[in-house]
């Protein structure tokens, strides 16, 4: 089947586009048009008037359907058996990683890694995590204003995924480019440049990860990288290319994701004063805070699986074939599950947020991620007394991972 983003792009002359999003719209009232600039800056008001009017939305511009509510969000994702991951191949991804298989594959991988990444692993880090957020701190220092992105959101997930691997933090300036244009194949929607970047980058990250693999070959270390190695010298429990694809993936998943935790997290507080003069006052907050923040303006806002039977789904008629997507940043603001929705609450005790999916492919960083992200927030407020937005952030021009370009504040 062609993908997504190839049709996309062969049917999106203007002409076409417009046709089919007049169909979806007189087949349901509303329409949606995920390539449109205004939904990437604020796609929370679509989402509302999607929810009301059309909840299981058929999408005319791919073939799919977009689904709003919260109970049908997890409903899709903990049913791997009907709603596949594998089928929702990365087109210009140059390896099958977990994320983009179902089980048995799915679960072999997972396994492989899942020890380091347990909540006891994780936890072990605490301490070091704490010294890279002070050593970025330090060197802010001075500074009265800066990009909280560039700076320090960025830096701080690739430098402990790195040490994590056993990969030279010294190399972040490349894992940088490589995280940001590898991660663009997720999105349904690529020009061609983008295509370009993913295909240059994945080729760039592949070589330099053979020359490592190679060297680790000969002297093994006490990291990630040796572990999965040792696995892949055992012959049947990972092949070369998965081995490959791994490192990919944990080097990328989580890079932009807890870079835009930390972004949206912190402009979320920052448009929202009380809340941050709460989460000072009351430090014992910060969990709750995190949680809150990931709801609010989730990094992943879609995720995508494939129907692998016809069936009725909420009384739709779904074709085995038929694209999936689960608009978690939607489902997140379901005032089913939420009370007033729309309103950052930093002590909010409700049903908790989807940001990290559900079942078998639920973020298997998490731990990490919130350890980076409590870490973070700890340390900006104890080193800050007072943060302030210089201008307003722009939204990255991509819809699947969402947040800021940059975010530039003036601290004291
Ligand atoms: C705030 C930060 C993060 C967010 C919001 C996030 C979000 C997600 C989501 C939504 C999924 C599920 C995708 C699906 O169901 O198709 C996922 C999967 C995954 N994440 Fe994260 N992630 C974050 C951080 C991390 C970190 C730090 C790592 C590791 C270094 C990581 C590694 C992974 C991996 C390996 C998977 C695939 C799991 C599987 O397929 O079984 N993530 N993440």
């Amino acid at each position: 089947m062609k993908s997504a983003s190839r049709m996309i792009r062969n049917l999106l002359t203007p002409i076409a586009k417009r046709a089919l999003l007049t169909w979806e719209h007189l087949e349901s009232g509303i329409s949606f048009d995920l390539t449109s600039r205004d939904v990437r800056a604020n796609p929370y008001d679509l989402y509302e008037r999607l929810r009301q009017r059309d909840p299981v939305h058929r999408m005319r511009l791919i073939n799919a359907w977009a689904m709003t509510g919260y109970e049908d969000a997890e409903a899709v994702l903990r049913d791997h058996r009907r709603f596949s991951s594998g089928e929702n191949k990365l087109e210009y991804a140059p390896y099958r990683t977990m994320l983009d298989l179902d089980p048995p594959d799915h679960t072999r991988l997972r396994s492989l890694v899942s020890k380091a990444f347990t909540p006891r692993s994780v936890s072990a880090l605490g301490p070091r995590v704490d010294q890279i957020v002070e050593d970025l701190l330090d060197g802010l220092a001075g500074k009265g204003r800066f990009d909280l992105i560039g700076e320090f959101a960025f830096p701080l997930p690739v430098i402990v995924i790195a040490e994590m691997l056993g990969v030279p933090a010294e190399d972040r300036d490349r894992f940088n480019v490589w995280s940001n244009d590898i991660a663009l194949a997720v999105e349904p929607v690529l020009n061609d440049e983008e295509i370009e970047r993913v295909e240059r980058s994945s080729a760039e990250i592949v070589e330099y990860f053979e020359e490592i693999i190679a060297l680790r070959r000969q002297q093994p270390q006490d990291d990630l990288l040796s572990a999965l190695l040792a696995a892949e010298e055992e012959g049947d429990r990972l092949s070369h290319d998965e081995l490959i694809g791994t490192l990919m993936l944990l080097l990328v998943a989580g890079n932009e994701t807890t870079r835009s935790l930390i972004g949206n997290g912190m402009l979320a507080l920052l448009r929202n004063p009380d809340q941050l003069r709460r989460l000072r006052d009351h430090p014992n907050l910060l969990d709750s805070a995190i949680n809150e923040l990931l709801r609010y303006d989730s990094p992943v806002q879609f995720i995508i699986r494939v129907v692998l039977e016809d069936m009725e789904f909420q009384g739709r008629q779904f074709q085995a074939g038929q694209k999936v997507l689960v608009l978690v940043g939607a489902a997140n603001r379901d005032p089913a599950v939420f009370s007033d929705p729309g309103t950052l609450d930093i002590g909010r005790e409700e049903e908790s947020h989807i940001s990290f999916g559900r079942g078998i492919h639920y973020c298997l960083g998490s731990p990490l991620a919130l350890l980076e992200a409590r870490a973070a927030f700890a340390g900006l407020l104890a080193r800050f007394a007072s943060i302030q937005l210089v201008s307003e952030p722009e939204f990255r021009d991509q819809i699947v991972l969402r947040g800021v370009e940059d975010l530039w504040i003036e601290v004291d």
